[in-house]
């Protein structure tokens, strides 16, 4: 016996149907009547098909439900499927019956421009949108390429807790919570501690899950809750670090051009940038960045202490922002790592460079086209002495920390990670201009609604 559903029909799959008769479920995407003609463009989340019912061929009942029909409203659609060359996926429905499961009544977004306030506060109806539409399935097909890829080459998924005791990025980003008698929980920034732990148990490891920045950015880059992939493997240095970043995000951007050329479509994405993605990606030292913004007079804005602002070199030490990074990133089409940043800029756990103990053995990867920062990572500190002294040196509390630092007693060695944002990832690679809508309900600063 073969199950109820197993028997629906899909618009994406209707090529397969030619010349039977189908049922399909879905809403009402417009409608427009013509003389004796009504067509229904409906919907079902696999793709679009043009219902065409003509009124001599059905009852009256079977006309006046296809006449009530408004945007949005909810029906299933009996009919033919005939092979049609103009229409987008190839075929159309001679309507036979239809069944109203509801009328939708001024379903508030319509085909004409609304404001983004306005779409934002109706997340939950703007999904439905095409585009909308199409971002989710890019977003779907990078989260498949993200696990296809490490379950293929040897990593166990190894989840990290979202509730934690204490921070891993620095203190300034954290959402607290009150954690029963035991004090203050946070939610997490980033997995990476624990998978550090996992990856000494399993030698290479990813976590992937939803991460949290009580970041007060208002760009569009900058999520309150975002989703971050996290391999850690084992006996990686650095250089072993960036080769994976290269070959995951090359396979990423390439997963997607093959399996989401219909969406990069609607998305009038230039795909040509997109296939330039192929290794090897550039890299450059942040030394070498800081050298070739300067001898590009690309300045940085400072303030004078009385308020004046005045243009003056980038100065060797100092963090990169969104200005610096889009400048680098003008010479290339494809992908930069930049590696080795000042050690004062970055996070504890990264390791000092035995070359320069100035730098931290750290990389991130910018994106091309604006994209920015999409991973950052580093090798980690494995030296029990160097790492308690950074743990003390930026006060964090020590005893919190006495587990972490247990990873460099008990049979130490170099490792390597790195953080994917995956929305960063989704919206370079649709093109979308604002993060918020590259992840179904999106949390910001001044949004927590729908
Ligand atoms: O560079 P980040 O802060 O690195 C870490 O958290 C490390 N612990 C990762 C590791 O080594 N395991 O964050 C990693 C990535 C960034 O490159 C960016 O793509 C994304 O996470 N990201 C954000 N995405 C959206 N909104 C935010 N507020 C983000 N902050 C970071
Ligand atoms: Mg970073």
């Amino acid at each position: 016996m073969t199950s109820h559903y197993k028997s629906f029909t899909y618009i994406e799959n209707l090529h397969q149907h030619i010349g039977e008769a189908v049922t399909l479920n879905g809403w009402v995407f417009d409608k427009t009547e013509k003389g004796k003609l009504i067509f229904i463009k409906l919907r079902d989340g696999s793709g679009i098909v043009q219902c065409v019912l003509f009124k001599p061929n059905v009852s009256e009942d079977i006309s006046a439900n296809a006449q009530a029909l408004t945007q949005e409203s909810s029906v299933s659609v009996k009919g033919l499927v005939r092979a049609e060359q103009r229409a987008p996926g190839g075929v159309e429905i001679d309507v036979q019956d239809i069944k109203l499961w509801q009328v939708a009544r001024d379903y508030p977004i319509t085909p004409k421009e609304h404001g983004v306030e306005f779409l934002m506060e109706h997340r939950h109806l703007w999904l439905r949108s095409t585009r909308q539409h199409a971002i989710m399935r890019v977003r779907a097909a990078v989260i498949k390429a993200i696990r296809d890829f490490f379950d293929g080459n040897g990593f166990t998924l190894m989840d990290s807790p979202i509730l934690t005791p204490n921070a891993s990025e620095g203190t300034s980003t954290l959402f607290e919570t009150q954690y029963f008698d035991l004090g203050k929980a946070y939610l997490t920034q980033s997995g990476q501690l624990y998978a550090e732990a996992s990856a000494m148990a399993l030698g290479r490891v990813y976590t992937f899950g939803p991460t949290f920045r009580a970041e007060k950015s208002k760009t569009r880059r900058h999520l309150t809750e975002f989703w971050m992939v996290e391999p850690e493997m084992a006996y990686f240095d650095l250089n072993d670090d960036m080769d994976l970043a290269e070959d995951f995000v090359e396979y990423i951007v390439q997963y997607c051009l093959k399996t989401c050329k219909r969406e990069l479509a609607i998305l009038g994405r230039d795909i040509t940038k997109l296939e330039a993605v192929k290794r090897p990606f550039h890299r450059l030292s942040y030394t070498e960045a800081v050298e070739w913004l300067n001898a590009n007079e690309i300045k940085l804005n400072k303030r004078t202490p009385d308020g004046a602002e005045v243009q003056v070199d980038f100065p060797w030490g100092e963090d990169f922002g969104a200005p610096q990074e889009e400048a680098i990133m003008t010479q290339f089409n494809k992908p930069c790592i930049i590696h080795r940043y000042p050690t004062d800029v970055k996070a504890f756990y990264m390791k000092r460079d035995v070359e320069n103990p100035k730098v931290v053995l750290a990389m991130d990867m910018l994106a091309p086209e604006g994209a920015g920062e999409i991973i950052g990572g580093s090798q980690r500190e494995d030296d029990f002495n160097a790492l308690r002294e950074r743990v003390l040196h930026e006060n964090l509390p020590e005893h919190e920390f006495q587990w972490y630092l247990d990873l460099r007693k008990y049979g130490s060695v170099p490792h390597s990670g790195f953080g994917l944002g995956l929305e960063r990832t989704v919206k370079w690679i649709t093109g979308a201009e604002h993060i918020r809508e590259v992840i179904p309900f999106p949390r910001m600063i001044y949004r927590i609604v729908p």
